[in-house]
């Protein structure tokens, strides 16, 4: 099994100090920076705004792996774009993913897209060509420190099968109530990015956390 890459979730960070967040989980070995944008109506919380997802760009901490919680992407895609390693879309919130996706890749980012636990994965293969990373998510999207859904484990080896059989290269993350308890079973399941925000934040030792969610051992 390989080592998973770890996108700490800066949800679970102060608020009025992410900058601090973010510096903190660099040191500690992440791999990149998870942030939850929400609207207030695809889910039902309000976060991050494109002047953050700037800022944060422009610190150079990390890169960033937005994560769209919104309903309106005709607006929010270009908005984040700019700032985004991966800029990743929810498949609920469209009619045209297959459109959105295209912009995405179209301007050399890392298209991503997200499946609620409701959702199933059978659409995956027409648009792999162009995903670069499925976030399978393993709660209800909209607040941090959900538990773990374990049925979530059969959906994320159903997309690893799907990947394998496409032959691409395509990455598998999983996102809510990812702990020291599950990430192992995320792992053999097929997962290549944990998000982890209430865990990692609440962590004595951010970079033991990191590691324990990466490989199993500190
Ligand atoms: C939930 C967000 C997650 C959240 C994860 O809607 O997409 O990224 O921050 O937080 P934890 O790890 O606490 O479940
Ligand atoms: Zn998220």
């Amino acid at each position: 099994m390989s080592e998973a890459r770890i996108s700490p979730s800066l949800l679970s960070a102060d608020p009025i100090n992410i900058v601090a967040g973010a510096k903190s989980m660099k040191e500690a070995g992440a791999d990149m920076l998870h942030l939850d944008v929400m609207d207030g109506s695809f889910v039902p919380n309000l976060t991050f705004g494109p002047q953050c997802a700037s800022r944060l760009h422009q610190e150079g901490i990390l890169p960033l792996d937005i994560h769209l919680m919104v309903k309106c992407l005709d607006w929010a895609v270009p908005a984040f774009l700019p700032y985004a390693e991966y800029l990743t879309v929810h498949v609920e919130a469209t009619d045209h993913l297959h459109r959105v996706l295209q912009t995405i890749r179209s301007a050399g980012k890392k298209a991503g897209v997200a499946l609620n636990p409701a959702t199933s994965p059978e659409f995956l293969p027409y648009v792999l060509p162009l995903v670069d990373m499925v976030l399978v998510m393993t709660v209800n999207p909209g607040f941090g420190g959900q538990s773990f859904i374990p049925e979530m484990l059969p959906k994320v080896r159903r997309v690893k099968d799907m990947v394998r059989e496409s032959g691409l290269s395509v990455s598998i993350e999983v996102d809510g109530g990812v702990t020291g308890q599950n990430a192992h079973l995320l792992r053999e399941a097929g997962a290549d990015i944990l998000v982890s925000g209430s865990y990692l934040f609440g962590s004595p030792n951010a970079r033991e956390a990191i590691n324990f969610l990466r490989r199993g051992t500190i």
